[in-house]
């Protein structure tokens, strides 16, 4: 089936999105997941091309469209900064245009969240944002992915992110939690609180999907929680900050005692990786039974194949 309101759109933030058109797209993630699973091949991309735009590293985003885009016979170009003109000697803008005349989608991780809206604007073409300072949604579907292998679904859930509350990836989670009906809680110190227009926009999200956004700075808030989730204390671009968040942040490390303070054996540990062990999580942890860290490294390919499909139409009626 495909959802027809998703062909040719942009994912730059889950806000965007309905509660259904993600449910729809975790769906479609699980199945071409198990196609994978099952050894299958599929040539759902033939003849597409797909540019790939990189101001800051990575591993997994990078591999995930990668491989998803190539092996469904699609031909994926990446481009880092080094090697094209962007917003240097060249617009946003000017870049958009040209590569929405070659490419059929552009993937872009880098600093600004303007950037990534800019290309989406001027491109005519899916853009799909692969981190920027302040999201990064490609990484909130494969954590509820994960999350509902674990526990069989995600309504009703309690996920805990302790650490850097107002980084890429707690925002982003608090938006697709707030769409699905996951309880979020942000323990963070205050001074890491994600942006107050941020949670005014998903607290009645959440109310009426039957959720709650909680900020607290009490490590108690654990108690209850279906999954435990943290992300590395000073983000890319941030490197500046490294003593003071390590400072700041130190409480709030991932390991066993918190774990065992959710009161919950099968409570699972999700990190989006690249981790720091020994800082923002314990090696026992995340190396350990409860970790699923593994898992939702993988399902970034399942997922983010299902988003290029959904939105270049290349799913079968
Ligand atoms: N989780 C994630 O985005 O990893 P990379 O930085 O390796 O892409
Ligand atoms: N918050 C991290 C996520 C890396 C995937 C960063 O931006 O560096």
């Amino acid at each position: 089936m495909i959802l027809k309101s998703l062909r040719g759109r942009s994912l730059l933030t889950w806000l965007d999105f309905s509660a259904s058109e993600i449910r729809y797209l975790l769906d479609l993630s699980k199945q071409v997941k198990d196609e994978a699973k099952r050894g299958e091949a599929h040539q759902r991309f033939t003849g597409k091309t797909l540019a790939l735009l990189f101001e800051k590293r990575s591993t997994r985003t990078r591999c995930a469209f990668e491989t998803a885009f190539g092996e469904e016979g699609g031909h994926p170009v990446f481009l880092s900064t080094a090697d094209i003109q962007l917003g240097s000697k060249e617009s946003v803008e000017d870049t958009a245009r040209v590569l929405g005349r070659m490419f059929n989608a552009i993937q872009f991780r880098g600093f600004k969240q303007s950037t990534v809206e800019t290309l989406a604007q001027y491109s005519g073409v899916p853009v799909y944002n692969g981190l920027t300072d302040t999201f990064h949604p490609t990484q909130a579907l494969a954590d509820i992915l994960t999350l509902e292998e674990s526990f069989g679904g995600c309504a009703g859930k309690k996920l805990c992110f302790a650490g850097d509350g107002r980084n890429n990836v707690a925002r982003s989670l608090m938006v697709i939690c707030a769409k699905l009906g996951v309880n979020f809680t942000i323990i963070t110190p205050p001074s890491l609180n994600p942006d107050a227009a941020l949670i005014e926009r998903c607290t009645p999200l959440a109310a009426g999907s039957g959720a709650a956004i909680t900020v607290t700075a009490d490590l108690a808030a654990v108690q209850g929680a279906d999954a435990l989730y943290t992300d590395v204390w000073t983000s890319m671009g941030e490197e500046a900050l490294k003593t003071e968040r390590t400072g700041l942040l130190k409480p709030f490390q991932v390991n066993q005692a918190l774990m065992d303070r959710t009161g919950r054996k099968d409570a699972i540990f999700l990190h989006c990786l690249p981790a720091v062990k020994g800082e923002e999580v314990t090696a026992d942890v995340i190396d350990g039974p409860q970790s699923r860290a593994w898992d939702q490294a993988e399902n970034r390919k399942h997922t983010i194949k299902a988003i290029m499909l959904a939105t270049l139409g290349a799913v079968k009626a």
